[in-house]
């Protein structure tokens, strides 16, 4: 039986240890996933952001780590002792290099910016190279979207909603403001934003504002990303919390039988944040609806 992925419970890797695979980024590289989390065995502020790679989701390579302190060259401070530094996403840059985005922060969460670093490897180790507010925004959770050569920032700001930012040609800078939403209520934008392409338009994921508690994920559609957006709707069952969790990314991951999606989310666990569980799920998406259901196990095998 193929190697079995178990929401609510944290993966171990090839040294036996928990898995850091918290606020995860993942995408495919050559035959492999390649994935970085927060290490979070420190407590809530930055030691390292930890690099694995697995064949099938479920069993994980330790890569070592992709940034620790010594990383900030630049010696920008944001990498040192009590700071935060969170959900890590990787883009591979046409030119073969990758690009990682973060959220930097202060300990009080007050500095709110995004920061990036870059490598030649997927695993690293790369070299931070800064942050800032785009635009002057603040900006806390990020996700990241690649369509073809173009690359995107996902970035939430309670001040103004969560934004979606085109990146520069090198994925290294802010080249525009591209959408705005909020929530249908209009008090504020969803976080830990996450978007997919599927059926010909974009499905745009994200949490309320409840911290390390977790709350009904929602999702709109639209058919360009400068929208307009859709009316936000829940993708798992209402009550449930999205099975008790947070959505980190939504992965689309290519059958044989086409395009299919995992929800990856985490199940934060405040008092203990390194042994949080993974809450990974297979995600339908079939004639413009995101439905989430739980399974107890399965494998990337049963996605046909
Ligand atoms: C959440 C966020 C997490 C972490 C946490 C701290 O809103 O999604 O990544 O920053 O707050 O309370």
């Amino acid at each position: 039986m193929a190697e079995q992925i178990k929401p609510g419970t944290t993966f171990r890797d090839d040294r036996g240890e928990v898995a850091q695979l918290h606020g995860v980024g993942v995408i495919r590289v050559g035959e492999r996933w390649y994935a970085w989390g927060e290490d979070k065995r420190a407590g809530s502020t930055f030691t390292a952001i930890a690099s694995y790679s697995s064949a099938d989701l479920a069993s994980w390579r330790y890569e070592g780590d992709a940034l620790d302190a010594s990383c900030d060259h630049e010696g920008t401070g944001d990498l040192g002792p009590g700071r935060i530094v969170e959900r890590p996403k990787v883009l591979a840059r046409p030119d073969g290099r990758f690009v990682m985005l973060l959220h930097i922060d202060s300990a009080d969460y007050s500095d709110a910016r995004v920061g990036w670093a870059i490598a030649d490897e997927p695993a690293g180790p790369y070299r931070y190279l800064g942050g800032e507010r785009p635009f002057g925004n603040l900006s806390r959770d990020i996700g990241v979207f690649q369509d073809g050569d173009h690359a995107y920032l996902l970035s939430e700001d309670r001040d103004h909603g969560l934004h979606i930012y085109r990146l520069t040609d090198d994925f290294c800078a802010i080249a525009a403001l591209v959408a705005t939403t909020l929530k249908d209520d209009g008090s504020h934008g969803y976080e830990s934003p996450t978007v997919v392409r599927a059926e010909g338009r974009y499905f745009l994921f994200g949490s309320d504002l409840t911290g390390w508690s977790t709350n009904d994920n929602m999702y709109a559609t639209a058919d360009d990303l400068a929208g307009p957006w859709s009316p936000w709707r829940p993708f798992a069952p209402v009550g449930t919390s999205t099975f008790d969790s947070q959505v980190s990314v939504v992965l689309p991951v290519d059958t044989a039988a086409g395009a299919r999606h995992v929800y990856l989310g985490d199940r934060w666990q405040r008092d203990a944040l390194a042994d949080s569980p993974a809450v990974w799920l297979p995600l339908t998406i079939a004639d413009g609806r995101a439905r989430l259901e739980w399974r107890d196990q399965w494998s990337l095998s049963d996605l046909v």
